[in-house]
C-alpha cells in the first residue's frame, strides 16, 4: 500500500469522485457533498450518463460535473466506489491505473434478496472493501457508508442525516479523512470502526437494517453510544 499523494490537506476543498454515481447511493452522497461545497464528480460507465445523472442533481451554488468512470478516478482527489457489489470487482480492475495514490472508500454492500428478505452474501476475501483493497494494491481502501439510507440522501426535505458513519482502514491518516468527510455532511458523524478485516460483519450488518426498515417503515441509521 502506497501513501495517499492526490490528498490536499484541506477536507473542504476535497474533490470527490464516485463511481456508479448514476445511481440512488452515489447520487444521493454526491448531491450531499456538493451541498457541503464540495467539487462532485459523477461518474458512469457512459459519459452521457454520467453527465445527464449530473445535470438532474444540479442547483443553485453546486459544483456538480458528469463524466465516465475512468475520467472520475482519475480527476478526483478521493473516489466513493457506489456500484452494485455485481460489477464491483470489474470496475476496480478497469481502473487500477487512476486509482492509484487515493484513497477509495468502498460503501458496497454484497447482498442478496429472497422470499425472506435481505441476507449478507458470502465474498471469498472476506468483505468487498477486502476485494478492494486485494484488487487495488496501489490506493488505499477505506469502507465507509455502508448504513446510510439513498432515499434520506435523496430527500431535500431532511437537512440533517441523523447517523453515525463507521469508517473501516489499515490506514490512520486515511480513515480519519473519511471520517471527518463524513462529519461535511450535517447529522453525520464519522466513527472508526476498525481495520479492512473487520469490514465484512459491517457491511453484512445492511441486511439487519434493511429488515428493520421494513419492519418499522423507516430509514434506520446507526448511532454509536459513549463516544
Ligand atoms: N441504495 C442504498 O440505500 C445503499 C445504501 C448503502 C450502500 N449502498 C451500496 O451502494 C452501491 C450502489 O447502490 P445503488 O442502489 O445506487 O445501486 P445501483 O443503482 O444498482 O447502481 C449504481 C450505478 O452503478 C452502475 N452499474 C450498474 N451495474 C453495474 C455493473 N455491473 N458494473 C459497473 N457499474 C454498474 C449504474 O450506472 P451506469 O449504468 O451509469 O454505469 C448504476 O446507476 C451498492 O453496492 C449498495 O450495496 C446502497
Amino acid at each position: 500500500m502506497t501513501s495517499p499523494k492526490h490528498v490536499p490537506a484541506d477536507v473542504p476543498d476535497l474533490s470527490i469522485g464516485i463511481l456508479g454515481g448514476s445511481g440512488p447511493q452515489g447520487g444521493g452522497l454526491g448531491l450531499r457533498f456538493a451541498q457541503a461545497g464540495h467539487l462532485v464528480l459523477i461518474g458512469s460507465r457512459s459519459t452521457e450518463r454520467g453527465e445527464e445523472a449530473a445535470a438532474k442533481l444540479a442547483g443553485p451554488g453546486l459544483r456538480i460535473e458528469g463524466a465516465d468512470n475512468a475520467t472520475v478516478a482519475a480527476r478526483a482527489d478521493v473516489v466513493i466506489v457506489a456500484v452494485p457489489w455485481d460489477g464491483h470487482r470489474e470496475t476496480l480492475e478497469s481502473l487500477r491505473g487512476p486509482l492509484t495514490g487515493k484513497i477509495v472508500i468502498d460503501c458496497v454492500n454484497p447482498m442478496g434478496f429472497d422470499k425472506g428478505g435481505a441476507f449478507a452474501l458470502p465474498v471469498p476475501e472476506g468483505s468487498a472493501a477486502q476485494q478492494a483493497a486485494a484488487v487495488l494494491p496501489e490506493s488505499t481502501l477505506v469502507g465507509a457508508f455502508h448504513h446510510v439510507s439513498a432515499v434520506l440522501l435523496a430527500d431535500e426535505t431532511v437537512e440533517s442525516i441523523d447517523t453515525d458513519i463507521l469508517v473501516l482502514g489499515d490506514d490512520r491518516a486515511a480513515t480519519d479523512l473519511v471520517a471527518a468527510l463524513a462529519e461535511r455532511i450535517p447529522g453525520m458523524r464519522g466513527i472508526y470502526a476498525g481495520k479492512l478485516r473487520n469490514a465484512g460483519q459491517v457491511e453484512a450488518l445492511t441486511a439487519n437494517l434493511i429488515s428493520i426498515n421494513r419492519r418499522y417503515k423507516a430509514h434506520a441509521g446507526l448511532r454509536v453510544t459513549d463516544v
